[in-house]
């Protein structure tokens, strides 16, 4: 129907949804980002993410005439031309599709919106050892910080593009004024074209797709141990795998998973049982001979878990095995103040499990850390 008012509909019901659901999910993303305990959360609403860019694609294939890739506009001759008259012809008239740099830029933020949710899906299961990447975790834990880098890097191009895109579309509204932030609302836009039609089809495949992202992101966020957050790793009874670790072990502080040190620190840390911090742990030889060989058998070395990996590597040969004295250990808590750990809960910067609750089964995963502290010391 060609369109004889200043006015198209050009954006589907549809598309604004998902366009706006995009916009509060990687919101949703960004912030969660930044609480290690909330990275459940995190993932829930990354995937949410994942299925509106991945629907952008799709939908530029099937869905309503302006939304498709085919009438998108990847000229480079177009796009200088584009800028061109930006500057020369304030009131120009606009295109009721994509121009030449929504086009480029609606392109880019999708493709690179996918790799970053990959990289984010692979970290999680390489260093979280969670989901249905956990399988990578074994051979690829010492990779983790290249997923780690390539992930944040996309996050901050793309933020940078989003700073463009929202820039860009301000100028349209009050520079231009082209009421360009009421298209992504109503649907219509300031121009002259072809009003859009879309098919019940194309609608009903639309919605059911929009429910089944919305639903996966619920089922991800409320199913505890689901297919999508699943650990590959399971809690571990110290007390039933060694009970001499076990008992001697956790009489003065929380135990400390094995896992936490490199098998030379253990030895170490065996070897001056008799200055054990002021303490003399009194252990006879072979109950020495029994410990040392259960903390071996499962030191750092022999774990995949990410801070087995990080204290490890930071560990090197020196054997220190006062975990808080590590580097990492210190990084990772900097931000938390002196007078949390001196306070009656925690007591002590030794006093992990008030944090990390289910220190003593051998969990230290982000989503595990309580925080502000609430576990008494025992
Ligand atoms: C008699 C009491 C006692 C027993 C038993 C004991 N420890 Fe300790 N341990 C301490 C004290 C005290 C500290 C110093 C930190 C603190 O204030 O809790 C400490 C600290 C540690 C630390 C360093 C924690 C940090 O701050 O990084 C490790 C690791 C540790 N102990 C392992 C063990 C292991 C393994 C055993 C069993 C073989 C054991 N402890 C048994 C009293 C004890
Ligand atoms: C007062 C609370 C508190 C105590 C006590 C505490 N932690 Fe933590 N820990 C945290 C918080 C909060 C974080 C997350 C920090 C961040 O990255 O934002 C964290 C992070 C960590 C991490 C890094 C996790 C990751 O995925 O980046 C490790 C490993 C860790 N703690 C081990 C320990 C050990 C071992 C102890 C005991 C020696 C301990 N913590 C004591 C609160 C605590």
């Amino acid at each position: 129907m060609k369109n004889s008012k200043n006015k198209t509909y050009v954006w589907s019901f549809l598309g604004r949804l998902s366009h706006w659901m995009l916009v509060f999910s990687f919101l949703g993303c960004y912030i969660t980002s930044f609480y290690e305990n909330l990275l459940t959360l995190h993932i829930a609403i990354g995937i949410t993410v994942f299925g509106m860019l991945l629907m952008k694609i799709v939908w530029g294939l099937i869905g309503p005439k302006y939304a498709r890739w085919s009438d998108f506009s990847f000229s480079v001759d177009a796009l200088k031309h584009y800028f061109l008259e930006k500057i020369h012809n304030r009131y120009r008239d606009i295109n009721p599709g994509h121009n030449p740099a929504s086009s480029w830029f609606a392109f880019l933020v999708t493709w690179i919106g996918i790799l970053c949710c990959l990289s984010g899906f692979f970290l999680y299961g390489i260093q979280e050892a969670k989901g249905i990447f956990s399988f990578l975790n074994e051979n690829y834990i010492s990779k983790s910080y290249i997923f780690d880098n390539i992930h944040v890097f996309l996050v901050y191009i793309l933020l940078l593009m989003i700073f463009a895109h929202i820039s860009g579309v301000l100028i349209e509204q009050f520079y231009h004024k082209t009421d360009m932030v009421m298209a992504m609302v109503s649907g219509y836009k300031r121009a002259k074209g072809e009003d859009i039609k879309i098919t019940l089809r194309t609608k009903v495949l639309g919605t059911i797709y929009i429910v089944l992202v919305l639903f996966v992101s619920f089922y991800t966020y409320y199913v505890p141990e689901n297919i999508v957050t699943k650990s590959k790793f399971k809690e571990i009874s110290y007390k039933e795998q060694n009970y001499d670790f076990y008992f001697e072990c956790s009489d003065c502080h929380n135990l400390y998973p094995p896992f936490l040190l490199p098998k030379d620190s253990w030895i170490a840390l065996m070897k001056d049982q008799h200055e054990h911090y002021d303490e003399d742990l009194e252990l006879d030889e072979s109950l020495v001979k029994n410990i040392t060989s259960y903390m071996v058998t499962n030191s750092a070395e022999n774990s995949t878990k990410e801070s087995a990996f990080k204290f490890r590597d930071e560990i090197e040969n020196s054997k220190e095995y006062t975990i808080t004295k590590t580097d990492y250990w210190k990084r990772t808590h900097k931000d938390i103040p002196d007078e949390i750990f001196e306070n009656d809960i925690v007591e002590t910067k030794s006093n992990c499990v008030a944090c990390h609750k289910d220190f003593e089964k051998g969990i230290l995963a982000d989503i595990n850390i309580t925080y502000p502290p609430k576990v008494a010391k025992k």
